[in-house]
């Protein structure tokens, strides 16, 4: 297991560059898998959730290669509508698949997608939208089997603004006979990202971006190239890096529009941040002001950039509270942040966290991605060392992390124990 050793002290300066979005490569590679044609995505981030996606349409009989930044899919060659739990396992964004392959081969088998450490994640509105479509599904030793005749445009409602029942709806309409509507869609960027690359491919959308999406179903789909958006919880985590060091830090390839409620709180708590259309500017104050923070679906303040501001909110002045919305269990870092020294208490869905001037390194152990670059911003201005311990999970959604640090003057090694 690999580790980041993590010196504070230093004060990030100088200018990175944002790699594509995780979050919107991911249910793009798994629409590659309507088409029978070959896609080729660029900016997509080296990132170990891009690999199991990548193996997962393999297994499916597509072919894939990586060059760099870019994704090539022939997913012509795709025999199999099965995929193993030992894949599953590995990532739960492997149930986009649902979606386009109920719309292709009217049939899938998946095993029940695990929890995680940030709560059960369940899939029933995915469900409950592709069976409004006709799909019906049946449960046996850990699987799940779909199977549709004939997939039909239907009104659909959601619960609750789920990105990825939004993202799997949208996708197994494409091909439905007739018109969907999604209301209560989930509005984050990633959907309008997903939406441009299958419009791009054929289909036949509207709406993405706002609650009520339009699909009218279409024969076929043909394949493109296409760019994915840059990653904006990439961005709001080195805005965090930059703040919390009182550093002058540069970010070039963003979108400030996807990072607004970031840019707003920043700003709240007295943080310096411009920018123009596609670089952002985040100069740090000695002393950072504490705020409240309560997570929504977007445009709210995003569930992915909470560990990042507890990190920050633990060295801010005065007393802050983190209401966590979207999950159920996504305090997990707050212990490792108290092993640090840090005045966290929790109450049920509230963090209540007491400002104090420094945490001091120790050995901290991730328990998800963003838990574990929360981790990491706290040991750039922690006293001594910190240990980041299980960092594959970091691996998993940020591309050359360390680099990147390094760059711009933090200390951070990769250790393999
Ligand atoms: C996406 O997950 C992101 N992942 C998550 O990012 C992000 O935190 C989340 O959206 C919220 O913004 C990807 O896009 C790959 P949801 P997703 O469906 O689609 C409940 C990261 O760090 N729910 O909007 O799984 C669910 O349990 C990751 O990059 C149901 O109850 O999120 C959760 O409490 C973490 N039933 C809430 O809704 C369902 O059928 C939000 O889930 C689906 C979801």
């Amino acid at each position: 297991m690999s580790s980041f050793i993590v010196e504070g002290g230093n004060r990030l300066t100088g200018e990175i560059e944002i790699s594509g979005a995780k979050n919107a490569v991911l249910p793009i590679l798994a629409g590659t898998a309507l088409s029978s044609g070959e896609n080729s995505i660029q900016q997509v981030p080296k990132l170990r959730d891009v690999r199991v996606m990548k193996e997962v349409l393999e297994s499916l009989g597509a072919k894939v290669s990586q060059e760099d930044n870019v994704i090539t899919v022939n997913s012509r060659l795709i025999d199999s509508c099965e995929i193993s739990e030992s894949l599953m396992r590995k990532m739960r964004a492997t149930v986009f698949l649902m979606g386009p392959l109920l719309a292709r081969f009217n049939q899938v088998r998946i095993s029940q997608p695990g929890g995680c450490s940030i709560g059960p994640r369940p899939i029933d509105l995915h469900i409950k939208g592709l069976k409004a479509l006709g799909a019906e599904f049946t449960e046996g030793n850990g699987y799940l089997e779909g199977k549709a005749e004939e997939l039909v445009g239907a009104e659909i409602h959601l619960d609750f603004p789920s990105v990825g029942a939004t993202e799997n709806i949208m996708m197994a309409s494409t091909k439905a006979k007739g018109t969907t509507v999604i209301r209560n869609a989930a509005k984050e960027p990633e959907i309008i990202d997903l939406q441009n690359f299958l419009n791009g491919m054929g289909a036949k959308i509207r709406g993405a971006g706002t609650d009520v999406i339009k699909i009218k179903g279409v024969e076929e789909l043909n394949s493109i190239n296409y760019t994915v958006i840059p990653d904006r919880i990439e961005t709001g985590t080195f805005m965090v890096a930059a703040a919390v060091t009182n550093g002058d830090v540069l970010l070039q390839n963003v979108i400030p529009e996807h990072i607004e409620p970031i840019i707003a709180k920043l700003l709240e708590m007295g943080v310096d941040v411009k920018h123009n259309q596609d670089q952002i500017k985040v100069v740090g104050v000695p002393k950072i002001k504490g705020v409240d923070v309560k997570t929504l679906p977007y445009p709210g303040f995003p569930t992915d950039m909470q560990p990042q501001f507890m990190t920050l909110l633990s060295v801010a002045d005065g007393t802050s509270v983190i209401t966590e919305t979207i999950f159920e269990n996504r305090f997990k870092h707050a212990d490792e942040l108290r092993r640090m020294g840090a005045d966290i208490k929790i109450e049920s869905r509230s963090a209540i966290i007491k400002g104090i001037d420094n945490l001091s390194g120790t050995i901290v152990e991730a328990s998800d991605l963003r838990a574990g670059a929360a981790l990491v911003l706290a040991g750039l201005v922690a006293e001594d060392k910190t240990e980041v311990r299980n960092i594959y999970h970091i691996d998993r959604g940020y591309e050359d992390l360390e680099a990147k640090i390094s760059k711009l003057g933090g200390q951070i090694n990769r250790v393999s124990k």
